[in-house]
């Protein structure tokens, strides 16, 4: 087995998810798998950052042997409680039980309330320091990215930031750094991940690099617990993140809808080349052929959503209705919408989708569409207007945001 050396003496001792396709349930869906991160820093005192998901605690541990034996280890610091990365932590105290845990306040409550286990555990706050011999780690609480009992490690020495679930992507590959795989799958992994997991928590994750910055901590080397280590771009993933973080959008429109005969479908596809004669570029999802987790990944920066449903019972479809309560738990700010669909009587859809959007905070930019039963030519010259017009008022609308 080979040992991934991250810097001297800091060695990679995680695992690959090759086929994991639903993380955290259904939440996401991770088309290329995901990897569990630890990391064994071997100094005079010997450190593993973070365990691995339970089905992978053995991997974890022959790793951890091919390097030092894991009776060795003098501290487990646990940066986050969820299982994806604490689920190994029984295990390896098995075979090194005077092994003290570091965590937070916050995770030494959960990890008890996952595991009911009476570990030496030890709370640290943001800047306490651990010395481990030449190397120093010291911690850096990072409530809600993802748990309110996230944080991060930083490596003093070898400016090295060890950042649990923050800059992470759901990317299984033979490769574990930046400068060994595509950089374009890389980074739409970073921005699915980051739609899917971090936007809710956008203003908290931009004060944290604004924190982190005033401490004078900047990183040459971001190892994350999921996918690739940064050590290329480490800035690079640090300004995407803060323009995400800003919720800054292209004049990009994504537009879903939800069919039963394909009349809604029909109205969608008129709108989407009335967007693109006015110049803009759109993505058209029909909501139930493509997973939610890449459609939310392209709204993460797109100004403009057009969201259609035709109505089943004086309601929107299902599928729609799902995809906009994890919309809404994503947070979204600063974007226009606009609605649209076909109905055979009472409707239903359209009104409910906009008072759904409104509530959210979101913009509707100009009255819905809602066409009877299967639309004839006028009205689908009505969608093809509708299209432009968004179009137009969505350039407008950033126009004047940028005076
Ligand atoms: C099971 C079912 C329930 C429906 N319920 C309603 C309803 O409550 N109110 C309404 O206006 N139309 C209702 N409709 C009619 C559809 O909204 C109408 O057929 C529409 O044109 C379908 O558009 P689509 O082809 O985009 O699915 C219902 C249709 C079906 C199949
Ligand atoms: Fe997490
Ligand atoms: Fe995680």
């Amino acid at each position: 087995m080979k040992k991934t050396e991250v810097v001297p003496d800091v060695y990679w001792v995680g695992a690959v998810d090759w086929n994991i396709r639903k993380f955290h349930g259904e939440t996401f869906i991770s088309n290329r798998g995901t990897t569990y991160n630890s990391y064994l820093i071997t100094d005079e005192k010997v450190a593993l950052v973070d365990t691995v998901y339970t089905p992978f605690a053995d991997e974890m541990i022959e790793r951890i042997r091919h390097i030092v034996p894991p009776e060795k280890i003098d501290y487990i610091i646990a940066n986050h409680v969820e299982m994806d990365h604490s689920g190994s932590l029984a295990k390896i105290l098995n075979l090194c039980p005077k092994a003290k845990v570091f965590c937070t306040a916050k995770g030494k409550e959960g990890l008890y309330k996952h595991y009911y286990g009476n570990w030496d555990f030890h709370v640290v706050k943001t800047g306490d320091k651990l010395s481990l011999g030449k190397k120093t780690l010291t911690f850096i609480e990072a409530p809600m990215i993802h748990w309110p009992d996230s944080m991060f490690s930083y490596l003093i020495e070898d400016e090295l930031l060890l950042s649990n679930d923050g800059f992470g992507q759901h990317l299984a590959t033979s490769e574990r750094f930046d400068d060994e795989v595509d950089e374009g799958v890389l980074m739409d992994e970073a921005k699915k991940y980051y739609a899917n997991i971090i936007w809710p928590f956008s203003s908290i994750v931009f004060k944290k690099i604004d924190e982190i910055t005033k401490l004078n901590i900047s990183p040459k080397i971001i190892a994350p617990a999921h996918g690739i280590i940064w050590r290329k771009s480490p800035g690079r993933i640090i300004e995407r993140y803060m323009s995400w973080t800003k919720n800054e959008s292209e004049n990009k429109v994504i537009v879903v809808f939800e069919t039963m005969w394909g009349s809604t479908g029909k109205m969608a596809g008129k709108i989407v080349e009335g967007l693109i004669d006015a110049g803009i570029r759109v993505q058209l999802y029909d909501v139930t052929k493509t997973v939610r987790t890449e459609i939310i990944k392209e709204m993460l920066d797109a100004k403009g959503y057009i969201l259609g449903s035709s109505t089943h019972d004086n309601d929107m479809l299902p599928t729609i209705a799902g995809f906009l309560t994890f919309l809404r738990c994503m947070k979204p700010k600063n974007r226009v919408a606009s609605v649209f669909g076909s109905h055979g009587w009472g409707g239903g859809a359209v009104r409910n989708i906009e008072n759904f959007l409104k509530d959210m905070g979101i913009e509707i930019l100009q009255p819905s569409l809602a066409v009877q039963y299967a639309p004839d030519e006028a009205e689908l010259e009505k969608c093809y207007e509708f299209g432009l017009n968004f179009a137009s008022l969505l350039l407008k609308n950033k126009i004047m945001q940028n005076v």
